[in-house]
């Protein structure tokens, strides 16, 4: 088998315009030869971008799922039922990515307070979203590359561990990931499923609540397309024998007051205290409702939403949070202070003032993209990060805004990143003569 054949084959031809449906066997060779280093990176971006255009079948993207999950071992959490006499199924979420979107920081520890367990397997930031692995990296001392048997144990002692794909697990995730963030190949719907589901099923979750994001700041750009890949999750978990649902949500606008690394882990310390944005807050408790039913400790939402938020009052979740830091590495007085006392943010600061009255709109995509250029995200995929790089929102989406009123409050990883920040930033802000309609969080739930 030659890999140029096989990518020529996705690509199709002029008579053939959508390319065939490609083998078990085939992705095997390109994806196994990969994960090898058999093939190059300049083939596997062909590739990509031949699945970007032509698609893949139900079949081919459950074939490509299954290979990428055993690419590398899988977490067997048999030991933590044994040590815990936990019976209930493991759950986790998932977000195919958006601004601001920190929802996975509190919510495992609120979730694993209501008694679930939660192995937590993240991604790092991807084109203009947000990682997880990334913010949680901005915590000094803070360890995501662990090792199975630290991440069991981890979470036979908060009841939730957050890890990455690494050598061993998911290792064709960890190389295509970044892969596709630099060679524009991110929003297919195939390569989503397969990335998404090969690191949740290799964690050893047996149900999966996926929050799929839809609007400009999200891979898919309608609600219809969201729908479309909810559907190819939920079916693809399903086919793999996982319980699984799918919120479908907003983000036209950036999520919460705080976007950036370490700005994300202070709003999260605000959730669990009771004290967040409204969104940020509803959207935690929506999705930790969802896990609860597929945990089959809640029937409703109202129900998981009112176990959440005794979670949070009890100050439970909170305690298991703090003690997660200490137990992978961080320093839990440390942060609190550097969360109280702004030290986690960069030195480098700016601020955007409004240029004319009217109402504020806000676009996720282009603050996402201007948060790459302060720092949050990466161009290549051996930049680092920066974890006090980000933006505060000091009004939002559907304020009313007067001439020279701060609206942002912007922190760069240096100085020169300002010159191509500030007006990536101020081209996401417009202003409307009348009041934006304000768009629905939670669109719609599949279960
Ligand atoms: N999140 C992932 O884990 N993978 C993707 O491809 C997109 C979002």
């Amino acid at each position: 088998m030659r890999a140029v054949e096989v990518i020529m084959k996705k690509r199709g031809s002029l008579l053939n315009p959508e390319g065939s449906e490609l083998t078990r066997e085939e992705l095997e060779f390109l994806v196994g030869g990969y994960v090898r280093g058999e093939i190059p990176d300049y083939q596997i971006s062909s590739w990509a971008m031949a699945v970007y255009f032509n698609g893949m079948t139900f079949a081919e993207t459950a074939a490509l799922t299954d290979i990428m999950l055993h690419s590398g071992d899988t977490i067997d959490l048999e030991e933590v039922r044994k040590a815990t006499g936990y019976t209930l199924p493991f759950v986790d979420k998932h977000s195919t990515g958006g601004v601001g979107d920190k929802m996975s920081l509190p919510l495992a520890p609120i979730v694993a307070a209501c008694g679930v367990k939660i192995p937590m397997m993240s991604g790092r930031a991807l084109g203009h979203t947000g990682g997880t692995l990334d913010k949680l990296e901005s915590i000094k001392g803070y360890k995501v590359g662990l090792t199975p048997e630290t991440f069991r144990d981890i979470i036979i002692k908060t009841g939730y561990a957050m890890t990455g794909q690494t050598k061993q697990i998911v290792p064709a995730d960890r190389l295509l990931y970044a892969l596709r963030d630099v060679t524009g190949t991110v929003e297919s719907i195939p390569l989503i499923t397969a990335s998404i589901l090969s690191k949740k099923v290799a964690e050893g979750s047996d149900a999966l609540v996926f929050d799929v994001k839809y609007g400009s700041g999200a891979f898919m750009k309608t609600k219809d397309a969201a729908t479309d890949l909810a559907n190819s999750l939920v079916k693809t978990a399903q086919a793999m024998g996982k319980k699984a649902s799918a919120l479908i949500t907003c983000m036209e606008t950036p999520l919460g007051y705080k976007i950036g690394n370490f700005l994300e882990l202070e709003e999260t310390y605000d959730i669990l205290q009771g004290k967040g944005p409204e969104d940020t807050t509803e959207l935690t408790y929506a999705l930790g409702a969802e896990m609860l039913i597929l945990a089959g400790l809640a029937k409703t939402r109202e129900e998981g939403v009112e176990l959440c938020k005794k979670a949070v009052s009890s100050g439970k979740a909170m305690e298991l949070f703090l003690e997660n830091i200490r137990l992978q590495g961080g320093d839990p007085d440390a942060f609190v202070k550097a969360c109280a006392d702004g030290s986690g943010r960069t030195p480098f600061v700016r601020s955007i003032k409004a240029k004319q009255d009217g109402w504020l709109v806000i676009d996720a995509f282009k603050a996402g993209l201007a948060g790459v250029a302060l720092g949050v995200g990466r161009n290549r995929t051996e930049e680092k990060v920066s974890g006090g790089a980000g933006f505060i929102l000091k009004k939002r989406q559907g304020d009313y805004v007067k001439y020279g009123e701060e609206i942002m409050q912007v922190y760069g990883k240096d100085d020169a990143c300002f010159a191509d920040a500030l007006p990536q930033l101020e081209s996401s802000v417009s202003y409307s003569p009348t009041q934006p309609e304000k768009p629905e969080l939670i669109y719609k739930t599949i279960r």
